[in-house]
């Protein structure tokens, strides 16, 4: 059995009427990076307070390192969280700052000295120690935020957006240093950000949350590959969701028709079981399409734009409906027609891949979702 840092079992918290975390269950390996991935408003801080200890979840239990604390304090916790405000204390410099969670749990006064200095080390701030958070960077404080939560050893990390206020430049810089203190120390980290780059480069898995609920976790190329909804799809990516109707399935393969053309699609396991005839939506990233190929579905391109290393493609398809096309200019011949012309659109049919029904959706989808649930 793999032994699990932290495990959600169905938890729920409600502010009024609302759920801001509903029924969230979630498993974090030791050593794993999970990232959670959502608009504002969604749930994540909530989330995160109640692994830590500072909210109380309404229903359902948290479990770190195989015992259930859904009851335990926040101090009594082996976790620990880096804000994104950092929340330093502005009169104590560095070294105060790191020190303050080890003197308050009345660590022997060498051992502090140890620990500490082991902590700015491994943020690279040694010669600050003597520093007031106002004499510091942005990143530099971004720093302390994290030596004051490593210097405690947690074996889990909680960062909230702990890169937010950041420039792009120091972003990237500590995406890569994090990164890498979590792979050296081989805690685990649950991360939170909107910020779908940052999930996607520094991740082991992605949990993508929506209204309070986890749509979809996978590593970063499943989420990209094989969104399961309409959501995880244009959250991650640009994505083109086309209508159309499933003409047989079989396994992880479906026909589809669209307009007046069949193509072939994959089918996740959770989406088996749509019946034959039904409406679908069906996702196809935009570098995914071929134009021009002799056999496929036909439209009309509407917007053509060089954008140097690939060029950008707006089509109309026979019924209407519209998608984006981008391909490589890598230098064999890309001219597939101008504004105006017909063209044909085809994928390989394991890019294409039809979407979960949406709850509440139109009448169609409303139908299959009822199909699924009985
Ligand atoms: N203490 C509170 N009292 C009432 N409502 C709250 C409280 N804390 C959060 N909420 C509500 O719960 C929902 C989830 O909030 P949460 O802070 O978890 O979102 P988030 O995903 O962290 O958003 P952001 O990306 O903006 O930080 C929101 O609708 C928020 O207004
Ligand atoms: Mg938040």
């Amino acid at each position: 059995m793999d032994n699990y840092v932290i495990e959600l079992r169905r938890i729920v918290k409600r502010f009024g009427s609302t759920a801001a975390v509903d029924s969230v269950s979630l498993d974090v390996k030791a050593g794993e990076f999970i990232t959670l991935l959502g608009p504002s408003g969604c749930g994540k801080t909530t989330l995160l307070r109640m692994i830590a200890g500072l909210e109380t979840p309404d229903e359902g239990a948290v479990f770190l390192n195989g015992a259930d604390v859904t009851g335990l304090p926040a101090y009594k916790r082996d976790v620990s969280t880096v804000f994104q405000q950092y929340a330093l204390f502005p009169h104590l410099d560095v070294k105060a700052n790191v020190a303050f969670g080890l003197k308050r749990r009345r660590v022997a006064r060498s051992e502090i000295e140890q620990r500490v200095s082991k902590a700015i080390d491994m943020v690279r701030l040694n010669g600050l120690d003597h520093r007031k958070p106002s004499e510091l960077s942005g990143g530099q404080q971004q720093r302390v935020a994290l030596a004051r939560s490593l210097v405690l050893n947690p074996r889990s990390l909680l960062l909230d957006e702990p890169l937010a206020a950041l420039d792009l430049k120091l972003r990237k810089q500590m995406q890569i240093e994090l990164k890498a203190l979590q792979r050296r120390l081989g805690i685990s980290f649950i991360y939170v950000t909107h910020d779908q780059e940052e999930a996607l480069t520094m991740s082991d898995r992605i949990a993508v949350m929506n209204a309070g609920k986890i749509e979809q976790i996978g590593t970063a190329e499943e989420i990209y590959e094989r969104p399961l909804t309409e959501f995880t799809a244009s959250f991650i990516g640009e994505s083109n969701v086309l209508d159309g109707t499933l003409e047989s399935s079989s396994g992880d393969t479906a026909l589809v028709r669209i307009n007046d053309t069949t193509a072939r699609a994959c089918l996740a396991e959770s989406v088996r079981g749509v019946p034959v005839g039904s409406t679908i939506r069906l996702m196809i990233r935009p570098e995914k399409i071929t134009l021009g190929s002799s056999n496929g579905i036909s439209g009309t391109i509407e917007a053509q734009t060089y954008l140097g290393e690939s060029t950008r493609w707006r089509i109309r398809l026979k019924g209407g409906q519209e998608l984006s096309a981008l391909g490589q200019n890598s230098g064999r011949s890309s001219r597939v027609g101008g504004i105006g012309d017909e063209v044909t659109i085809s994928w390989e049919p394991e890019c294409a891949v039809v979407l979960a029904p949406v709850a509440g959706g139109s009448g169609a989808e409303r139908s299959i979702a009822e199909a699924y649930s009985s």
